[in-house]
């Protein structure tokens, strides 16, 4: 039998747009009302529901905790892939990690922090990055802590399980030959690799509990989905944990989402990084070399 599609009345929209930003500060905009309807509708079949008003009402009991966080997962876009964008990563590979690894050669310590990292392949890019470029620094303290607030994403980086669809998105083959193992239909990442990161499920919008050590702060295609208030709070967050002389980046499309005072960007040829206002530049830049 064909069950009736459940469908999303306003009000139910406007509940539901409500919580997320109150759970996890992402701004739903009121003509994305088919995206809700869209993203819940396969939650409501799985959790068994008749409707969109069950859910709401089950949202507001107190005990909700484990179907609240269900969905938010399921209304985040978690859109990732390994070396997105490809150009930061070859800015760090050649500009900004060497001079890093400089500056650090006496503490001999990095700690990068990545804010919505979801299924991993970003921090997993750079745990391989430093892997495969940078071998001076194989027994140095490294830290890389990725976090996200989807429970699920969280789960799935930690098990570092892949689709040949998402090996095949960005990822060199010889570093799926070098870094990954086949599991059945998947990809595994090497224990090696996998062992180098910390993953942790957070929410942004909640205090960071972290000390003033952080050399670079990932922040890739997240603020886009937070309003201006919200920006401004974690930027400042993100201000709070980092090395006087490390530095954040932000995703491709975010420069235009940026505009607070506690940071400086480096010239848009070195990608989205920005280091701290009132503090030198950290990083020599090599002259601009035409974008290919
Ligand atoms: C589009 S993905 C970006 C993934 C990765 N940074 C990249 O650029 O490929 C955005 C991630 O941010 C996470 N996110 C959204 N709101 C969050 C919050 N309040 N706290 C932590 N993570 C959040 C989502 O769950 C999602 O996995």
């Amino acid at each position: 039998m064909i069950s009736a599609p459940v469908t999303l009345e306003r009000e139910e929209f406007h509940f539901i747009r409500d919580f997320v930003y109150r759970t996890a500060a992402i701004v739903i905009d009121e003509d994305k009302h088919y995206l809700v309807e869209y993203r819940l509708a396969p939650l409501i079949e799985r959790e068994g529901m008749p409707s969109f008003r069950h859910l709401v009402s089950e949202l507001k009991q107190p005990s909700s905790g484990p179907l609240r966080s269900r969905v938010v997962d399921a209304i985040t876009t978690n859109e990732t892939s390994f070396f997105r964008d490809s150009r930061p990563f070859e800015i760090l590979r050649r500009i900004i990690l060497p001079q890093l690894i400089e500056h650090r050669r006496y503490s001999r310590t990095l700690h990068f922090f990545f804010g919505g990292c979801s299924s991993g392949q970003e921090p997993y890019s750079i745990a391989m990055l430093l892997r495969n470029h940078f071998p001076e620094i194989d027994d140095w303290n490294i830290r890389l802590t990725a976090t996200d607030i989807s429970g699920e994403m969280v789960r799935r980086a930690r098990e570092g399980l892949f689709t040949q669809f998402e090996v095949n998105r960005g990822l060199p083959a010889r570093l799926l030959v070098r870094y990954f193992e086949r599991a059945g239909i998947h990809w595994r990442i090497c224990e090696s690799i996998r062992r180098m990161v910390d993953f942790q499920e957070i929410n942004l919008t909640r205090p960071l509990n972290l000390g003033k050590d952080v050399d670079i702060f990932f922040l890739r295609n997240v603020l886009i989905y937070f309003d201006q208030t919200e920006r401004c709070r974690l930027l400042a967050q993100a201000r709070d944990v980092l090395r006087p002389d490390g530095c954040l980046m932000l995703g491709a499309a975010e420069t235009t989402v940026f505009s607070n005072d506690f940071f400086i960007p480096l010239p848009v040829e070195f990608s989205n990084l920005f280091y701290l206002k009132g503090t030198p530049s950290p990083f020599h830049l090599p002259p601009a070399e035409p974008h290919q």
